[in-house]
């Protein structure tokens, strides 16, 4: 047997040790559409709705890191309560963070999905290492809710503009609405009311 067909014949053996450490270049670079599938969607509509989608992803993503930061780092006489809460949004934001992700990925896009390349493209500014106080946290969260809640409004309505319903519908249906549910529910708070005391209404209106 010739040197060259040997050598193949070796490669070719059925051999129980995994084939570890391996890499190749990239199927797909980020920022591109592949395939079409049948969707009749044009290939500038799906670039474009990709791209503002992975803005959406980083920013959601980053929200939902932010509310299980905000979970662990909770302190004070609402611990208990907050902690739950902000476990509860948390799990709603990763439901919403797929469903981004997964969209992009049927219009043919890549989704960002990576620590450091989220932090690259989100908008929601970084918050410290350490804990912060309650309305800090709460505000915090208010603040990201609120760049993403405007996005989806202009998001919505140029999906819309363009015929890609499926993405407005996304947008409205499943981040928008969630958005504004948990704005309301973080909202109340911040709502300065007394614990125990009632306030005297001569103390209200000098107020
Ligand atoms: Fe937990």
């Amino acid at each position: 047997m010739a040197k060259k067909e040997l050598a193949a014949t070796r490669q070719t053996t059925i051999n129980a040790q995994p084939r570890l450490h391996q890499r190749a270049s990239e199927i797909q670079a980020y920022g591109t559409v592949s395939h079409g599938l049948p969707l009749e969607l044009e290939e500038p509509v799906r670039l474009e709705m990709t791209e503002q989608l992975n803005l959406l992803l980083a920013d959601t993503m980053t929200l939902r890191d932010l509310y299980k930061k905000s979970h662990w780092q909770v302190a004070g006489p609402t611990f208990y309560q907050l902690h739950l809460l902000f476990d509860k949004h948390y799990d709603e934001q990763v439901e919403i963070v797929d469903e981004i992700a997964e969209r992009i990925q049927l219009l043919g896009g890549v989704s960002v999905s990576m620590a450091a390349d989220v932090a690259e493209t989100t908008r929601i500014e970084r918050p410290p290492r350490g804990r912060e106080e309650v309305p800090v946290q709460i505000s915090r969260l208010l603040d990201a809710h609120q760049i993403i809640i405007g996005h989806c409004r202009q998001l919505a309505r140029r999906a819309s503009e363009i015929g890609d319903d499926g993405t407005n519908d996304l947008v409205v249906s499943d981040v928008l609405r969630a958005n504004e549910l948990q704005v309301w529910f973080l909202s109340e708070h911040l709502v300065d009311v007394p614990l125990v005391h009632a306030q005297e209404p001569s103390v209200r209106k000098a107020g």
